[in-house]
């Protein structure tokens, strides 16, 4: 199986290390794309960088953090053959991916704790895309 990748800014670094942490006790491989510390840096950067990961093949799927996980799903949503979908609990997450087959989730560090962060993880992994009259609706996102 193909690593999970993980990116976020400096406001969403210690909850990627919280998920990450619980990616490998589950047995995933992690691609951790940084940031690698609190130092303030620009979350375009890291969305652009799981993206890439995405498109090139070295993840199928992505967790992105930021403060609010706006921004940096905004930066991922901008490359085709992404769908990152922002969450704030476990039904959003359950959603996006049997409706969108949203392929990164993001989540952001500064609106939810650890505990719902760590929910939606693992509802995302865990869920399959429903297909049926998803699927044209998905296509049409190009
Ligand atoms: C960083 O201060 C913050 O703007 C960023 O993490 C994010 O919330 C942007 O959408």
């Amino acid at each position: 199986m193909k690593p999970i990748a993980l990116a976020s800014d400096h406001a969403g670094y210690e909850l990627k290390t919280v998920l990450a942490g619980e990616l490998e006790a589950a047995g995933y491989a992690v691609l951790d794309l940084g940031t690698d510390g609190p130092d303030s840096v620009d979350y375009p950067d890291y969305g652009h960088a799981l993206a890439a990961a995405i498109s090139e093949g070295r993840a199928e799927r992505g967790v992105a953090v930021c403060g609010t996980g706006i921004g940096i799903s905004i930066a991922l949503n901008r490359h085709p053959g992404v769908r990152a979908a922002l969450c704030h609990d476990d039904t959003s997450a359950r959603l996006a991916r049997e409706h969108n087959d949203a392929n990164v989730l993001a989540l952001g560090a500064r609106l939810i704790g650890s505990e719902v962060a760590k929910d939606c993880l693992k509802v995302f992994l865990d869920t399959r895309f429903a297909e049926g009259r998803h699927v044209g609706r998905v296509a049409k996102l190009g």
